[in-house]
C-alpha cells in the first residue's frame, strides 16, 4: 500500500462508524428550514467554528518554527479563509436579526487549543474532518430554498474544498512513512470522533432527531 492507499483505506474502514454518519447527520442540519430558529441558531454555530479555526491558525503559524515558509504561507491563507466566512455568516445573520454574540466563542475553542501546544504533526492533521464542512456546505448551497443561504453556501465551498485538498495530501505524504501510520490512524480517528461528538450534540440541541436520521442512514448504507 502506498500513501495515498492507506488513508483510503482508513477513510473506507471508519466509513459506517464516523464519516458516514456525521455526513448524514450534518445533511439534515442543511435541511432545516432556513426560516426556522433552529437553521440561525445552526448557523451562529457555524460562524463560531469558523472563527476558533481561523484564531487557531492564526496562532499556529507563529507557534511551530517547523513549518517551512510554503506550508506557513499556506496555514495563514486558510486562516483567512476562515475569517472571511466567519464575516459572510456574521452579515448573514444580521440581515435576519440573528447576530452571533449570544454564543461564547469558546464553545468551539477547545478542539483547535489541544492541538497548539503540542506535536506539530498532530496540529498538521488537526482538521482531518474538514471533509464533513465541504459536504455540509455543497448540501446547502444545493437544497436550501432560500437564494440568501445557496449563495452564502456557495462563496464558501470553494475555499473549503481547497482545504479538503491539503489536508488529503497531508494525509498521503504522512502515509508514505510506514513508521507514522499508527499515529496518523489515531489522529484521524480521534478527529472525526471529536467531529462526531460535537455534530451530535448540535443536532440534539437544535431539535433533529437523530436516532430517525441513524436509522435511515444505516437503511440506506446496508449496515
Ligand atoms: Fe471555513
Ligand atoms: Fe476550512
Amino acid at each position: 500500500m502506498n500513501g495515498r492507499e492507506f488513508v483510503e483505506f482508513l477513510y473506507r474502514k471508519y466509513y459506517p462508524e464516523l464519516e458516514g454518519p456525521i455526513i448524514a447527520v450534518r445533511k439534515a442540519l442543511a435541511e432545516l428550514d432556513p426560516k426556522s430558529p433552529a437553521f440561525a441558531q445552526l448557523m451562529q454555530r457555524q460562524a463560531k467554528r469558523e472563527l476558533s479555526h481561523a484564531r487557531a491558525f492564526s496562532k499556529a503559524v507563529l507557534q511551530y518554527p517547523e513549518l517551512d515558509p510554503h506550508e506557513r504561507a499556506e496555514i495563514a491563507h486558510q486562516a483567512a479563509e476562515e475569517f472571511e466566512h466567519y464575516a459572510l455568516l456574521k452579515d448573514y445573520l444580521k440581515s435576519r436579526d440573528a447576530d452571533i454574540e449570544d454564543l461564547s466563542a469558546d464553545a468551539y475553542g477547545a478542539y483547535f487549543d489541544q492541538f497548539l501546544t503540542g506535536d506539530v504533526e498532530a496540529f498538521r492533521l488537526c482538521n482531518i474532518a474538514e471533509k464533513s464542512a465541504v459536504v455540509f456546505l455543497r448540501h446547502l448551497r444545493d437544497v436550501s430554498t432560500d437564494p440568501d443561504v445557496r449563495r452564502l453556501a456557495q462563496a464558501m465551498v470553494a475555499d473549503e474544498e481547497g482545504h479538503e485538498d491539503r489536508v488529503k495530501s497531508q494525509l498521503a505524504k504522512i502515509a508514505e512513512n510506514e513508521n507514522r501510520r499508527d499515529f496518523l490512524a489515531k489522529q484521524f480517528v480521534q478527529s472525526w470522533a471529536s467531529q462526531k461528538t460535537g455534530v451530535f450534540l448540535e443536532a440534539r440541541e437544535l431539535g433533529l432527531d437523530l436516532e430517525k436520521v441513524l436509522a435511515s442512514f444505516k437503511q440506506a448504507e446496508n449496515l
